[in-house]
């Protein structure tokens, strides 16, 4: 199958960016997504990205024009009926997405096939709450979308390979992307790594082992990483950062993966990092 409508669920960050790839590969995409504020900042972030590649001469204003208008961002789900691929990005939150899974089954036609963008809940869930499991599958992107490259492919015990090869072509013969594969097991193989890595910088931080700043320049300056594990897990979000640390914790049972007390209560004081202004640092909103 040629993928040609996209649906997206979720137009916040990570949504957003699926939304504006798959449109500039020249898919008609629809985005769902419940909130009118976050509905407005995605579009407005799409616009800032497409403009800057502009700026840059990767696009002319008719690039632009063309894929502004292929791409409707909507509050209702029906308006995914004739969608031949759907990629889920809502929050990482089980029952929220097992919701989504189920309302997108009853939606989309039968040949249709159901992806889900989640660090770290597994498909196989995902797809028993759909009457299709053999066409659901894992679509990881990583953020920023339009810039990093890597797209990790998860089949769950039931996915089809006819599935797993159309997500695959999509992601890289219309997406440009680099594909590597996963077991279906909580984080994959990019999470699986990350995550530990900054929960450990988060718990030096917090027995006072070293300042933020010099924890992040560390990393920088001393392994050549473009940016430091605490400025990372404010780009990422606190809350999702905390949300994946849960997932794998809950499949490994690894001290590793339990997410120290100062990410908990600064997920619980709504500073969840670049997102909200502040998390680690402040940003400018
Ligand atoms: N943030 C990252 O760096 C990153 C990277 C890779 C994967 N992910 C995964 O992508 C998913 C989304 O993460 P995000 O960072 O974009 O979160 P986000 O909070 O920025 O965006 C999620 C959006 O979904 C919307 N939403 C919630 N319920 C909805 C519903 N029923 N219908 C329509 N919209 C709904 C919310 O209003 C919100 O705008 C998560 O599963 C996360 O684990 C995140």
């Amino acid at each position: 199958m040629d993928i040609q409508r996209v649906g997206v669920v979720g137009c916040g960050l990570m949504g957003s960016g699926i939304a504006e790839v798959s449109a500039r590969s020249g898919c008609a995409v629809i985005v769902v997504e419940e909130s009118p504020a976050t509905a407005k900042a995605g579009q407005e972030r799409i616009e800032r990205s497409l403009a800057t590649a502009a700026k840059r001469g990767k696009l002319s204003s008719d690039d632009v024009e063309r894929i502004l208008a292929g791409l409707d961002v909507v509050d209702d789900m029906q308006a995914l009926a004739d969608r031949q691929l759907v990629i889920e990005a809502v929050p990482e939150d089980e029952q929220l997405k097992l919701d989504v899974f189920r309302r997108l089954d009853r939606t989309v036609g039968d040949d249709s096939i159901l992806a889900s963008n989640t660090s770290s809940i597994p498909i196989m869930k995902l797809a028993m709450a759909t009457g299709r499991p053999e066409q659901v599958v894992g679509l990881h992107f990583f953020n920023p979308v339009p810039v990093l490259p890597l797209v990790e492919l998860v089949s769950s015990l039931l996915t089809s390979e006819a599935t797993a090869q159309t997500a695959g072509d999509f992601a890289v013969d219309r997406l440009g992307k680099h594909l590597i594969r996963s077991q279906d097991r909580a984080g994959f193989v990019v999470n699986a790594l990350l995550i530990p890595y900054l929960l450990s910088a988060i718990r030096m931080l917090e027995s006072g082992f070293a300042s933020a700043e010099d924890i992040d320049q560390g990393m920088m300056q001393g392994c050549a990483h473009p940016m430091g594990p605490l400025a990372l897990a404010d780009l990422i979000g606190l809350d999702t950062t905390a949300a994946v640390a849960r997932s794998l914790y809950e499949e490994f049972k690894e001290p590793l993966y339990s997410a120290p007390p100062l990410l908990l209560r600064m997920v619980d004081a709504g500073l969840l990092g670049r997102k909200s202004g502040r998390g680690f640092y402040t940003y400018d909103r």
